[in-house]
Parts: structure tokens; sequence; C-alpha cells
């Protein structure tokens, strides 16, 4: 791996802030972006020109093949300030690591772990006004990696462009999320990138979750391609199940992101003793324990909304409805993450990493 680099990153710093205009009360997840963005060419066998420049539009031919053949992988992860007003990031080797991961299985090179991390802590630092305080508050960071060559023959591209953007955000309330279980479409196939964060993956879920919409429903748990009899993610998140005082979540493999979240959550309950099992999940056991009452939960894993409990679930025409768990497992978890993500508790697991 391509893993160090002795390049400087160019700062062009913005003239003026736009952060007095912006209101932090009243965020829509993901549409409002900090002074700066870091943006960093591969041409000619290597990364250069590593740049942090004010936030704004890209000249891109059109003809550049993420347009056309979607070679593109993201990464999601977020800032937090502590009461004492120090930035902390959750857990950045594991978007560093899975960026690269999902670079290489769409065919773009990786990109050098101290640039990243140098980029990464640069801009933070930078835009550190940006990240607000108080539980909830964050500053939702998105690196990705698009194929910027010119040229729509169906072949990887030999240019790329790989950016970092940053967007404050609010608590993620979720509100009451009533999910479908596919029966028919799927996020990820056996030998496909479903354990990818390639762009693709998110854009195909977008027709069969506005289905599940019209119905009334937010989101779709996805299952396996084949027989449709496995339960594997629900909508952008890992997903886990409560079946009395056990939890049940998908193995990760290539069909299922290995998620930050879902990773933390399960060290979370191991290191309180409580049952986990990573194991394949069918639908009918999940049916079945909705029946006969001993389903206590179901909640999503991720780094947008970190969990987010799902009050009833959609399965060949006919509603399971979950009891409200006021002091279950999903307000438990978010609880002990948020509090080691705002450095309001110990961090045995070394989590944090401290920006400034
Ligand atoms: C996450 O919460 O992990 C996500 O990937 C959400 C993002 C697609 C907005």
């Amino acid at each position: 791996m391509n893993s160090s680099t002795t390049q400087k990153i160019d700062i062009q710093k913005a003239s003026t802030s736009r952060i007095g205009e912006v209101d932090f009360n009243n965020l829509t997840f993901g549409s409002t972006f900090s002074d700066h963005m870091f943006e960093c060419d591969y041409k000619d066998g290597e990364w250069q020109n590593p740049t942090i420049k004010p936030y704004g539009p890209l000249t891109i031919s059109p003809a550049a093949k993420v347009f056309h053949y979607g070679q593109a992988v993201f990464e999601g992860m977020k800032a937090f300030k502590d009461e004492a007003g120090k930035v902390w990031l959750f857990r950045p080797e594991e978007n560093f690591k899975r960026i690269n991961k999902s670079s290489t299985r769409m065919a773009i090179p990786e990109f050098p772990k101290d640039l990243f991390f140098e980029a990464l802590t640069t801009l933070v630092k930078m835009d550190k006004d940006w990240v607000r305080q108080g539980l909830g508050n964050s500053l939702y960071i998105r690196p990705f990696v698009m194929a910027t060559q010119e040229g729509v023959s169906a072949s990887p591209s030999t240019e790329y462009k790989f950016m970092i953007l940053m967007s404050p955000a609010q608590a993620y309330y979720t509100g009451d999320v009533k999910v479908v279980i596919a029966e028919h479409y799927s996020r990820s196939a056996n030998g496909g990138v479903g354990a990818a964060k390639a762009a693709g993956n998110y854009g195909a879920q977008f027709f069969p979750t506005n289905l599940a919409r019209e119905k009334g429903f937010q989101q779709v748990i996805w299952t396996d391609a084949s027989k449709h009899e496995y339960l594997e993610e629900a909508g952008t998140m890992n997903v886990f199940f409560r079946v009395n005082d056990t939890l049940l979540t998908a193995p990760v493999s290539d069909r299922i992101l290995d998620g930050v979240t879902r990773k933390s959550v399960i060290a979370l309950a191991k290191r309180d003793n409580l049952a986990v099992e990573e194991r394949p999940v069918l639908v009918s056991e999940i049916v079945e324990a909705a029946k006969n009452g001993s389903l206590k939960e179901i909640f999503g894993a991720g780094t947008a909304a970190v969990i987010s409990p799902v009050s009833a679930f959609s399965y060949k025409e006919t509603v399971y409805d979950l009891e409200k768990q006021e002091d279950g497992y999903a307000a438990r978890f978010k609880k002990e993450l948020m509090d080691i993500q705002y450095n309001r508790s110990e961090d045995p697991f070394g989590w944090r990493y401290e920006v400034l």
C-alpha cells in the first residue's frame, strides 16, 4: 500500500467565513458545508497537488468516468466538540482502512495514510468553529474518491480526485422508523460490492425505498439476493435484532458493510457480557419472534443516526409492531457511544482521536 507521502498540503484560506450565515439550530442533514474542502488528484500513477481551498464547485469533464460508470466510493465520519471545547474524531483509522478497501474493490488506487490524516486534521482544525458544542451536534465528514479521467470507454479511470467535505449536523432524529422487509429488491449479492461504500450501492436503494415510502414505511430491511431468507442491512445502516436478551446481527461478508458503529455496538455488548450472535439471521425466526413476543427491539446502526430504533416492520403485507423500549438496548448503546464520542465517559477501547 502506498501508505506515506512527503507532499505538503497547499493551503488556500477563504477570505471570509460563511459561518455567520448558518442557522445551526435548523440544519438539514448534509446540506450545509463548512468553509474549506480538501482536494487531491491522482495522475501519472501518483496522488499529487494536495490542496485545502474554499468550499466551492468543481470543473470536471462531462465525459469523466464517474458520471458514466459510477466509479466512486465514500466514507462518513464525525467530529465532536466536548464541554471543554476539545474536538475529537471517532475511530478515524477504521474509516481510513475502509475507504481504501472500498477503493480496491472499485479498481481505484489507495490513498496514502499520512496524507489522509494530515488532510483530515488540518481541515477540522481550520473549520473548528463549525463543530458545535452540545450533545447531538457534530461535523459530519465526507471523504470520497471519484474517477475523473475524460473518456467513456468502460475501463478503470487513470485519473481520480480524492476530496473531503465537512457538513455541520444536528442530532439525527429519525422519528418513528417503520421498515419493509425486502422480498424482491436486493442491496448486494455474493461477489458484489455490498461491503464497499461504493456510491452506486446507495443510489440503487432509492427506487425500492421510494416504493416503501409510498406504502407509509421509511426504510427497507435488505435481505439476501438469492432467496430473500436472511436479514442483512436496514436502509443505509447495519441492523440489529434483540430477541429476548440476545443481540443478533448478520456477519460481515462481501454483502455486508463492516460498519464502524456496528463493530462498536458489538464491542460494547461483549464488554457488558450481553449475548451477541453474529450469524445469518432468518426472516422466519424474526417473524416468529415477533409473533411469540420474544422480539424486543430492532435498530439500525450507522454513523449518521448512530442508533435508529425501528417501531414496526412489514413482511408479506403483515405489519408487526414493536413496543417502544425507553430503556432498551438501542437507547443504551446510543448513550454509551455518544458518551465516548463527546468525551463524557472513559474511553476503555481507545476509540477517541484528539484533533485539538
Ligand atoms: C451512515 O450512517 O453510516 C451512512 O452511511 C449514512 C449516509 C449514507 C448519509
